[in-house]
């Protein structure tokens, strides 16, 4: 299926609304246990001095687990939508776990306008997240070279995100199923993003044909990507 881009940022009052008000909590728990997998396969543990980076934050749902599951560092969110910006704030205020979150802030900016960006985080970046930002994303070189620019050598990059169904028959199956279970915005945005997704093989070359080869892509079960290592 040929890829259809998506409008990047999420700024629609309704769209913002449908989509914190869903519960996406089990693959939000399946990523963070991914992550600490990885970590703890590589040996590393994050401590006090360190800073995570969750890209396209949206309203805050992996920031929230991050920050809870590292107490220790400091975990900054980043989305180029005020109005999810401003969901985020509103949920980190009135969390039940409002007292674990403290090491949690947000910076509203659009990724492509990392330059700015960079000046507000102070310290060199540990762990490099996001979680369903690729496929807004309209040309891949644009993340490829965010996330290369937020990168040191000691930056781990995580990012999860839709695999591209093979054929409109697939995406229309998985569009019916997210219909029994979210209203019609939300489905009708989840049938926009698979159609915008990347393939395996889009990330896989990009990786390989720009000096990025560092950066494994990985196909997790047959709905998403992963694409994780050092820059
Ligand atoms: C599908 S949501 C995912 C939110 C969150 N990561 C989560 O897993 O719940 C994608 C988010 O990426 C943001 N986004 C898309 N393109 C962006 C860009 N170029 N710069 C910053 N944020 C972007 C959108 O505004 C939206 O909030």
């Amino acid at each position: 299926m040929e890829r259809i881009p998506e409008t990047e940022l999420m700024k629609k009052k309704e769209q913002v609304l449908s989509y914190d008000e869903a519960d996406f909590s089990e693959g939000e728990v399946n990523l963070i246990n991914q992550i600490n997998h990885y970590l703890l396969r590589k040996s590393i543990s994050l401590s006090e001095k360190d800073l995570i980076v969750d890209l396209g934050c949206g309203p805050g749902n992996i920031s929230e687990k991050l920050a809870i599951k590292w107490p220790n560092t400091e975990v900054v969110g980043i989305d180029g939508s005020k109005e999810m910006i401003m969901r985020a704030e509103y949920n980190k205020e009135t969390s039940t776990q409002k007292k674990y979150l403290k090491n949690l802030r947000y910076i509203c900016s659009d990724i492509k306008d990392i330059k700015s960006t960079k000046f507000l985080l102070k310290k060199k970046i540990r762990l490099l997240v996001s979680n369903s930002l690729i496929h807004h994303i309209t040309h891949l070189e644009d993340f490829f070279k965010t996330i290369r620019s937020l990168s040191s050598n000691i930056t781990i990059n995580f990012h999860k995100d839709l695999k591209r169904p093979l054929d409109e028959k697939s995406a229309l199956e998985l569009k019916a199923q997210c219909s029994t279970k979210y209203n019609e915005i939300l489905t009708n945005d989840y049938y926009a993003s698979l159609k915008a997704s990347y393939t395996f093989k889009e990330l896989r070359n990009f990786t390989l044909e720009n000096d990025l080869s560092s950066l494994e892509v990985f196909e997790d079960g047959d709905k998403y990507l992963i694409v994780y290592g050092n820059v």
